[in-house]
Parts: C-alpha cells; structure tokens; sequence
C-alpha cells in the first residue's frame, strides 16, 4: 500500500518537471534567464538561437522565413507589442507556424528587439 504512494508521488514529480521543462513559466524563465536587454545581447542571443537558420537579419541569414530587415519600421506599432507577443509565443498567434517557441524570457525579448531596433536605425541595405 505505501509503495503505491510512493510511486503516485514519483510519478507527480516527474510529470511537473516535465511540464516545467516543456512549458516553463514567464516568472521562471525571467529568473532563469535575465540578460542585459542591450543591443549587443540581443546580437548574442540572435546567434544562439539560431534566427539566421531561417531569418535574414543584417546582411546574411536563410530564406525560410520573412527577411526581418526593417522589421521594426515595417509594424505599425510605436510600442511593438505584437512582435514582443509573438517572440513570447509563436504558435499561440499562428497556430502551426513553422517558428519554433524558443521560451524567451522578457529581458530576452527586449534584447533582440533591441538589436533589431538598431540594425533598422543604421539603415542597412533592405536586401
Ligand atoms: C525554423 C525557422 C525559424 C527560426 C529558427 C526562427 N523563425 Fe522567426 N519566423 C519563422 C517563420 C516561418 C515566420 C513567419 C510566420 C509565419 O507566417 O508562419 C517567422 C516570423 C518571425 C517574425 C515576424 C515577422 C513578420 O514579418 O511579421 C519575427 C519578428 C521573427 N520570426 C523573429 C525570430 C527570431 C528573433 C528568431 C530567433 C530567436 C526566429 N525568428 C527564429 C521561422 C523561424
């Protein structure tokens, strides 16, 4: 009877962390993964993640996915509160869409919106 307890917690344990490490929540991943929301981070974390796979960004970059020069002039949206959602959550705007979540944290997002934000300013060749 107590080994069935003890297996009932285990499996409770285990199904939270794996619910954790599949959809982490914003507090955590803020915690978890605070940056310097600075341009040069947002450089960083733009080839870390591996945005150019499929983005154009700056001079280089694939052609699987919208080029995102002058991306940021491009929205009419001063705040750019629908890019920072979508970079939160892809699939939650587009169901289906081929952008993989990358379980950004805000600081995160404000960096790579940061950098993009001054690619723009320098003007760089549209394409
Ligand atoms: C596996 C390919 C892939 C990767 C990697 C990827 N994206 Fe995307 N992204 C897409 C696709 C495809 C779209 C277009 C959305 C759609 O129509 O489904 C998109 C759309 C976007 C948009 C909106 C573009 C617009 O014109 O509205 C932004 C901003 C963006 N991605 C940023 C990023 C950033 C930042 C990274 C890295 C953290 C990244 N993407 C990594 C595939 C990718």
């Amino acid at each position: 009877m107590r080994h069935r307890w003890i297996g009932l917690a285990a499996l409770g344990v285990l199904i939270l962390g794996l619910w954790l490490v599949l959809h982490p929540p914003r507090p955590i991943l803020n915690l978890l993964k605070r940056v310097d929301p600075s341009p040069e981070t947002g450089a960083m974390l733009v080839e870390r993640y591996g945005c150019r796979r499929c983005h154009r960004i700056g001079d280089r970059g694939g052609i699987l996915a919208p080029d995102l020069n002058g991306i940021t002039r491009r929205v009419e949206d001063p705040a750019h509160v629908v890019l920072r959602l979508w970079l939160r959550d892809p699939q939650g705007i587009k169901p289906g869409t081929a952008m993989p979540n990358f379980h950004l944290s805000d600081s995160e997002i404000e960096a790579i919106l940061a950098y993009l934000k001054e690619l723009d300013r320098q003007g760089l060749p549209p394409q």
